[in-house]
């Protein structure tokens, strides 16, 4: 069976994530950029096609175009934000008011008004006790423009701020629907009933996809692209390489060549952790330490995040280009998730957030991405059939380049990094005390470089701060802040101001967007 549903990409950050959530609901789906959209379409016959959003203007001069014939192919189509904004525009040129200033984002609270398919069941599940009609589902938005009027045939679905702004129209006719807010990312509770009314309901797909062939697939896909060469693959600790390496290890064998390189950026106890793990998922690792001082030399010479990064990216190439040359590999394969590669803008046409330190890099050798397609919580998912879940699936993620990222404003050297590395794993022992570290996604401690003043025994002291962020996401791509209760952050003070540079710790709880996960 072919594809049924086409994603059209017009740049949002979220585009991955319709396709990721369609996968959790049982559809496959293909992500095309809107040039490549139309032959597509016309060859493949999907049954639905969805637009995505995306972060332009319709009326800037360089916004992805829509090619025209794709409104004739009648197919339903569904628009998310951008996407229902190039829908109200192509029926009605005067509908879309570009607003430049005053973009929003976060969450709306958004009113069903109208009785639509794509909103059938939604009642029941956002708010049992309403007799009424009218339901409020807490949904995320991210949009400049707005729609102002329908098109002459739409109706109006659901609205917020008290009625005057629309958030959904559909003209069935037509087979149009629209949504002004991002239905497919977790923070809209619609437990993606929107989705799966659009592809199930109206489009009546069938399903398509099951998560049990996963592992098979990675392993098939990834022996067809290796033929009889030699991959290398970087073994992190982390959910993503450790999974792949083991889903990798039995099916490649001695092909496979599984190293782990100690940056000096790891967190406490971390090599020791993470031959462990290997060892119980029978991946032959090789730790290699030698290039600890580069790393730290070249990336202490400036306190630029992006600069950072791209030191980091540099010197992790040259150890990778002297493995790879060591094993005579072919092939280099990669953990490298969705999220990273649309976060790196990589993939279609999404904006450029944070160089990733794996992304792109030019070794030479022939890269095989075998988890490009997957999300954080489907690794998870992966490594828990493998047995790793206890290991490696509950462990908070934590990046490539490490505790480099958590020494902010001041130039990292070996006693700001082991400053960081205790703080993170006090922190870490205190949640744990508490119960709280599984409940939370991610936990971030980072060192800021500026220096304020505090009063420790009966001296002045002219010291750092410490910063402890607490979030909970599934995807990384939005993240809530998790709040600590009063007496754990009391707790995470008393500790870590007994280091005698640290004079405050501060609490990050802000959301993603705006702000970013890691400070860098
Ligand atoms: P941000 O800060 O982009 O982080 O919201 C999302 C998730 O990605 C991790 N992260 C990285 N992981 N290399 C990695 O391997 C990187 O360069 C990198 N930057 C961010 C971050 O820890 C969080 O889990």
């Amino acid at each position: 069976m072919s594809v049924q549903i086409l994603i059209i990409d017009l740049g949002s950050q979220y585009t991955q994530i319709i396709r990721r959530s369609l996968r959790y609901l049982g559809f496959h789906s293909i992500v095309l950029p809107p040039e490549k959209s139309l032959e597509w379409a016309k060859e493949n016959k999907p049954k639905g096609i969805i637009l995505s959003g995306g972060s332009a203007s319709i009326y800037d001069a360089d916004a992805p175009k829509i090619p025209n014939e794709i409104f004739d192919l009648n197919v339903p189509i569904l628009g998310i934000c951008l996407g229902m904004q190039w829908l109200a525009y192509v029926n009605d040129k005067d509908a879309v008011q570009a607003v430049k200033e005053g973009k929003s984002y976060g969450p709306a609270e958004i009113t069903i008004t109208g009785n639509s398919q794509l909103f059938a069941g939604l009642e029941e599940k956002i708010n049992p006790h309403t007799k009424d009609f009218s339901v409020r589902v807490n949904a995320w938005s991210s949009h400049g423009d707005s729609v102002e009027k329908v098109p002459a045939g739409f109706s109006i679905l659901a609205t917020s701020k008290d009625g005057k702004v629309i958030e959904a129209m559909e003209c069935v006719e037509k087979k149009l629907w629209g949504v002004q807010f991002h239905p497919e990312v977790d923070q809209t509770e619609d437990e993606n009933i929107i989705l799966n009314n659009f592809v199930g309901k109206i489009c009546n797909c069938t399903q398509d996809y099951s998560k049990k062939d996963v592992a098979g697939e990675i392993r098939k896909n990834t022996k067809e692209i290796l033929g009889d060469g030699i991959a290398i693959i970087g073994v992190s600790g982390g959910v993503d390489s450790t999974t792949l390496a083991a889903i990798l290890a039995p099916a490649l064998g001695e092909q496979l060549k599984a190293f782990m390189i100690d940056t000096g950026g790891m967190r406490k106890n971390e090599i020791e952790k993470v031959k462990e793990i290997a060892k119980r998922a029978k991946i032959n690792l090789q730790v290699i330490d030698k290039y600890k001082e580069k790393f730290i030399k070249e990336i202490s010479t400036t306190i630029d995040a992006e600069e950072k990064r791209a030191k980091f990216r540099k010197v992790y190439g040259e150890v990778f280009k002297d493995v790879a040359k060591s094993f005579n590999a072919t092939h280099m394969i990669q953990g490298t998730l969705a999220t990273d590669l649309i976060e790196s803008g990589s993939t279609g046409q999404s904006a450029l957030i944070k160089t990733h330190h794996n992304v792109d890099l030019d070794l030479g050798l022939k890269e095989i991405m075998p988890l490009s397609d997957y999300f954080k919580f489907e690794v998870r998912e992966l490594a828990e059939e493998f047995g790793l879940e206890e290991l490696v699936a509950k462990r908070q993620p934590f990046p490539g380049p490490g505790l480099f990222l958590r020494v902010v404003g001041v130039p990292v050297s070996d006693e700001l990094l082991e400053m960081v590395r205790e703080a993170d794993y006090e922190v870490a022992e205190i949640l744990k005390k508490y119960n709280l570290y599984d409940k939370i996604s991610q936990t971030i401690v980072a060192l800021f470089g500026i220096k304020t003043v505090g009063v420790k025994g009966d001296g002045r002291v002219y010291g750092y701060s410490m910063v402890v962020r607490t979030v909970q996401t599934t995807d990384f791509m939005t993240v809530k802040g998790f709040y600590l209760p009063p007496e754990v952050c009391e707790e995470i003070t008393s500790t870590l101001v007994r280091n005698p540079k640290i004079v405050r710790v501060l609490y990050d709880f802000t959301p993603k967007p705006p702000a970013t996960t890691e400070f860098e």
